[in-house]
């Protein structure tokens, strides 16, 4: 059963940063999640929203600014808001890091930074998975690289996950826990995949999807799984 701590260790770190993923690291956590947008000059920034706002003390879309101007924001009047770079060399393939893919334009840098790392630093395909609700992002990610795993996120219809899943060949499927029960966590399983629910927090949550006896738990407090 994986951990995966949501957004880093967010139930105990400001979210997206990179306190809250050595957080998530300290907690022993088998992997972070996390969400990436690109700057106006093309860098992979690691925030949730398109937005700065709800979590700097800035306002204006990400896309909007450089990755400069972004760094001269504060996440609770601290923190600088981290690069996928910065994540990447603090995780150093100490466990593994699920990419939502958010932003437009995001997949074909995200795929050549993967790349970079697997070719120049010896990480490995497993250390990665590539998430997203905007399938056609996933769909792009495996025509570029189809050895890239992929999780195929959905809040919807677990049937329409899985029938695209089989189509792209993807690793895993990362539902909302409250579409799951015992018999389609069977079904997705028997498929072949992994099955990941999100953001699964309280305890007597996380027992529900224990007992399902999925693959993985995506937690805002990984130490509660
Ligand atoms: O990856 C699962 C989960 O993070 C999706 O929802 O809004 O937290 O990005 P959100
Ligand atoms: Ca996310």
């Amino acid at each position: 059963m994986l951990k995966i701590a949501h957004r880093g260790a967010k139930a105990y770190e400001p979210e997206n940063t990179l306190q809250a993923f050595q957080k998530a690291l300290d907690l022993n956590s088998d992997g972070i999640e996390l969400d990436v947008h690109l700057s106006s000059d093309g860098h992979l920034i690691v925030i949730h929203d398109e937005t700065i706002d709800r979590t700097t003390n800035g306002k204006g879309l990400v896309s909007s600014f450089s990755l400069a101007e972004l760094k001269s924001f504060l996440i609770d009047e601290k923190y600088q808001i981290p690069t996928l770079n910065e994540v990447f060399n603090l995780v150093d393939k100490k466990c593994l890091i699920n990419i939502e893919l958010k932003g437009l334009g995001t997949a074909p840098k995200v795929v050549a930074l993967i790349e970079k790392y697997i070719s120049e630093k010896n990480w490995k395909y497993e250390h990665f998975i590539i998430s997203s609700f905007e399938w056609n992002m996933l769909e792009e990610t495996s025509n570029l690289n189809p050895k890239i795993p992929i999780g195929v996120l959905t809040e919807e219809n677990i049937n329409t996950a899985l029938a695209f899943a089989e189509k792209i060949k993807a690793k895993a499927i990362n539902p909302d826990f409250n579409l799951l029960n015992e018999e389609n966590v069977h079904q997705m399983q028997e498929k072949g995949f992994l099955v990941l629910p999100w953001t699964v927090n309280s305890e007597q949550d996380i027992q529900k999807v224990k007992s399902y006896q999925v693959n993985g738990i995506i937690s805002d407090n990984p130490d509660k799984i």
